[in-house]
């Protein structure tokens, strides 16, 4: 069982935007099916490792987009952003240092 599908109260309104976190999310469900499995090894880490490129990719489509259409709120964006990553490099660390056992 996936742990979030995505639907249309997620649809931002531009398709590609809509990909990416479609991206996102299949990965995340990916990655919760191991830990439900308790799967580990190096296909885990490869998914950890896809998510975190994939996630870096979207947030700079993302600010760019917003970049674009003057978005009024980018700067407090890009903290949470900044956040969101520093805190997926801890847990990516964290995976990768258990030979890929999602806690
Ligand atoms: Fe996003």
């Amino acid at each position: 069982m996936p742990l979030m599908n995505w639907d249309s109260s997620l649809d931002v309104g531009v398709d590609k935007m809509n990909d990416e976190h479609q991206q996102i999310l299949s990965l995340m469900n990916h990655i919760y099916d191991a830990r439900e499995a308790v799967r580990s090894g190096p296909d885990v880490i490869a998914l950890v490792d896809r998510l975190g490129q994939v996630t870096i990719d979207h947030f700079r489509d993302e600010e760019a987009y917003m970049e674009l259409i003057g978005y009024a709120g980018i700067a407090s964006h890009k903290l949470i952003h900044k956040d969101l990553l520093d805190k997926f490099t801890g847990y990516a660390s964290d995976i990768k240092g258990s030979g890929g056992q999602v806690p």
